[in-house]
């Protein structure tokens, strides 16, 4: 099994996007018993809450289900059971690295490592933006995902 962790602050905009795409993509590959998906905040102001109306409804027009999806925040217990921890952007990186465990063996870096594109580093926050930030994020997310899949797909020999 592979575990998977998307984390952003309120785990209601980006990360639940995150979870929902990759999920999608997982599944596409038949993989879905394989590759364990999960999603988190580093805050705890959205606790028990659906994904922001805005993140799903960007996620639906691309046939995105996030509706099942609820925010909750990350625990220690997290270090443990994830063998990926990717962060949205620096500062919630930057929070992430703080709690990890000395003996953290899974790879905790940010997601947009696996975009393509080496200059863009962070999914930005959407929360107190327009509309066209949600789909700007849920592009990069789409891009990132599909990278994420081929190499954990190469690593653990996959197909
Ligand atoms: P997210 O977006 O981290 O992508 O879920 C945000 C959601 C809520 C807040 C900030 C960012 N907030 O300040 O409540």
């Amino acid at each position: 099994m592979v575990n998977v962790l998307f984390v952003c602050l309120g785990n209601i905009c980006r990360s639940p996007t995150a979870h929902g795409v990759f999920r999608e993509y997982v599944r596409n590959s038949c993989l879905e018993d394989v590759v364990i998906i999960d999603s988190a905040g580093t805050g705890d102001w959205h606790i028990g809450k659906s994904p922001d109306e805005r993140a799903t409804s960007a996620a639906k027009s691309k046939g995105y289900d996030l509706s099942d999806l609820r925010a909750r925040q990350v625990t220690p217990e997290d270090f443990k059971n994830f063998d990926y921890i990717l962060a949205m952007d620096e500062s919630n990186l930057k929070n992430l690295r703080r709690m990890s465990p000395p003996n953290f063996s899974g790879e905790l870096k940010l997601f947009l490592d696996f975009h393509p594109d080496k200059f863009i580093k962070e999914v930005p926050d959407p929360y107190y933006g327009e509309n066209d930030g949600f789909v700007t994020v849920l592009t990069l997310i789409e891009t990132a995902s599909a990278e994420l899949l081929k190499q954990i797909k190469n690593n653990y020999k996959l197909m």
